[in-house]
């Protein structure tokens, strides 16, 4: 457990805190992890900030089932693949935290607008941990609203314990905060968005932390103002990094852009063609493309194969029948641990946006 010293000089006597909260990039060994679930696990209600990110072959699938439950034999098997993977960090001496399932068919809104839920799979998205602060973000899509409310048990007994814990400014979600500029989109970097300038919005995923800096990319959910709110809410200890890849179906960064350890960079080889200058001194390699697959991808593309987890900065957990991905990793000196996650694929992700990482050992450092 890190210890922080009290801050009170000359109020009360000298007593150090125990913080239960403190991570401060993707590698450091490991303590503490929250790791979703996929009870109920419902497709998003339909609007301009989900079309945006759908891989254009499955839009019509899921337009049809919005708001629908996904295929029972995907929620079964993604909550064997959920506990299989709970299971192995135990194993490994880490502390497993789950979500408490919520009621994805009440629907709830604002303003104007009406939703149902989504899931609580991917624990990534909607919480942000910066050393020792737990931050909930300012959702975009509907449907996520109030997704956060799934962790509040864990946030209020995080809180008690020590860990701060803020929340951006509450969106409104009107209509007008949605852009349809995207369907005319042409390439641009950072490509048109699907949300405006209306109030802040950003998903946690869309951030990835390498210490004293942290980059972040624009996206279907996370907009310019979102990304200034966060900037100067963290304040002068962060550097924060805007970064654009050629994705023209951008929301989270962490299947593009992936700090296994420091110095060593996977990025996704057709999305990112020109690595951010500050990693110049790093070791990049391209992600090996996604394995063939016969069940499906809702929600995300196959480059999903490289959201991988570390456990410390040599062992790194990879889905099971992803030879290519774990020999790659083998072949660059780090540990592959092998674990069943494919019906998870389905929900949208893998195994770093399934967790939510709590505390890793280890300071507040700069890599660059
Ligand atoms: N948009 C990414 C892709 O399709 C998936 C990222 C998922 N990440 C997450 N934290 N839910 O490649």
């Amino acid at each position: 457990m890190k210890r922080l010293s009290n801050h009170g000089v000359g109020l009360a006597p000298a007593r150090d805190l125990v913080t239960p909260v403190s991570s401060h990039n993707e590698w450091d060994p490991l303590e503490e992890v929250i790791v979703g679930i996929a009870d109920g696990a419902r497709f998003p209600p339909w609007h301009a900030a989900v079309e945006a990110v759908l891989p254009p072959a499955k839009a019509d699938h899921i337009r049809a089932h919005a708001g629908q439950a996904f295929p029972a034999d995907i929620v079964d098997g993604a909550r064997r693949e959920l506990d299989l993977f709970s299971a192995l960090l135990e194993r490994e001496g880490i502390k497993v935290r789950r979500p408490d399932p919520r009621d994805k068919q009440a629907s709830f809104g604002g303003p104007g607008w009406t939703s149902t839920g989504l899931y609580e799979a991917m624990p990534r998205d909607v919480i942000l941990v910066v050393g020792d602060e737990l931050i909930e973000c300012p959702m975009a899509w509907r449907s996520r609203y109030f997704e956060v409310l799934a962790y509040r048990p864990l946030l209020k007994e995080y809180f008690a314990a020590g860990a701060r814990w803020s929340a951006a400014p509450r969106p409104e979600l009107p209509d007008r905060l949605y852009d349809d500029g995207w369907r005319q989109a042409g390439g641009e970097l950072p490509p048109r968005l699907a949300v405006s300038e209306f109030e802040p919005t950003f998903d946690a995923a869309d951030f990835i932390r390498c210490g004293r800096d942290i980059f972040v990319q624009l996206s279907h959910v996370t907009n310019r103002m979102g990304v200034d709110w966060l900037r100067r809410h963290l304040g002068g200890a962060y550097r924060v990094h805007e970064v654009a890849f050629d994705d023209d179906r951008p929301m989270h960064i962490d299947a593009s852009l992936m700090p296994l350890a420091p110095g060593k960079l996977l990025i996704n080889p057709e999305r990112v063609r020109i690595v951010p200058e500050l990693f110049k001194a790093w070791e990049v390699r391209a992600a090996p493309p996604p394995p063939p697959r016969t069940q499906p991808l809702f929600l995300c593309s196959g480059w999903i194969n490289m959201n991988v987890l570390m456990l410390d900065p040599q062992r790194v957990i990879v889905e099971a029948q992803d030879d290519p991905m774990a020999e790659a990793l083998e072949a660059w000196g780090f540990e592959a641990i092998r674990c069943p996650f494919r019906h998870f694929h389905a929900l949208g992700g893998s195994f770093h946006c399934a967790t939510l990482d709590v505390r890793r050992a280890g300071g507040l450092e700069s890599y660059f």
